[in-house]
């Protein structure tokens, strides 16, 4: 058994992965234009893997969501094989048409790779699950695994904004309130947001931990 996995080790550690911290803030306004949707605790559903109890791999104290997965966990129910994961996803606000944004402070410990931090998830059945995903790999954020989102990420609370427009299908990432990133991206029926880690398929550490806090939905017709 791994060390990170022994009960004496969770107890110690308390909660997260065993890496440090630090802080800092945003500036600048990409919400600007756009309308505050309201969120209450309820909307944000967690995902986390079968083998453990939830508190086992996601706490929300102090306004802060932690979430973190080990390498070996398992899926999140017996029906999926899809990767460990310990998620929220912001249910009932799904959405079809419109300008989305999602704006959250994320924090990502140094020494987790190989993760997904962020995505745009399609509705169910649709040809591609996600139409933007934000995965760690040693410290740089991407567009999946390809584009450079930002190429230091790790230890301190970032601003991250994530619009969609949906008429226009396209993506835009605001990292500190500084525009990083655009693309167009293949239409679907409906999407929602989903945040926390979410394991990928290689780089991956043997602990993934990301922690977020005043997360927010905004819109615009
Ligand atoms: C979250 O919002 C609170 C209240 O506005 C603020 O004090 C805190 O600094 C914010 N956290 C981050 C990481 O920006």
């Amino acid at each position: 058994m791994a060390s990170l996995t022994s009960p004496w080790l969770v107890l110690l550690v308390g909660m997260g992965c065993t890496f440090l911290a630090a802080a800092s803030g945003g500036s600048r306004n990409p919400t600007a234009g756009f309308e505050k949707v309201e969120l209450t605790d309820g909307d944000f559903q967690v995902q986390s893997p079968s083998n453990v109890p939830e508190s086992q791999r996601f706490q929300y104290r102090n306004g802060v969501r932690t979430f973190w997965v080990h390498r070996n966990d398992k899926p999140i129910n017996t029906a999926t094989h899809t990767n460990p994961r310990s998620e929220v996803k912001l249910r009932g606000h799904d959405y079809s048409s419109g300008v989305w944004q999602f704006e959250g402070y994320g924090y990502v410990p140094s020494g987790t790779s190989g993760a997904s931090v962020m995505q745009i998830h399609n509705q169910e059945g649709a040809a591609h699950s996600t139409i933007l995903m934000l995965h760690v790999y040693n410290g740089v954020l991407r567009f999946y695994s390809g584009t450079v989102v930002e190429p230091d990420i790790y230890n301190r609370w970032f601003r991250l904004n994530v619009v969609h427009d949906v008429r226009a299908s396209t993506v835009a990432v605001y990292i500190d309130g500084k525009h990083k990133f655009g693309t167009s991206v293949t239409p679907s029926e409906s999407y929602y947001f989903k945040f926390g880690v979410y394991m990928q398929h290689h780089d991956q550490s043997s602990c993934m931990e990301s922690r977020w806090t005043n997360v927010t939905l905004y819109t615009k017709h």
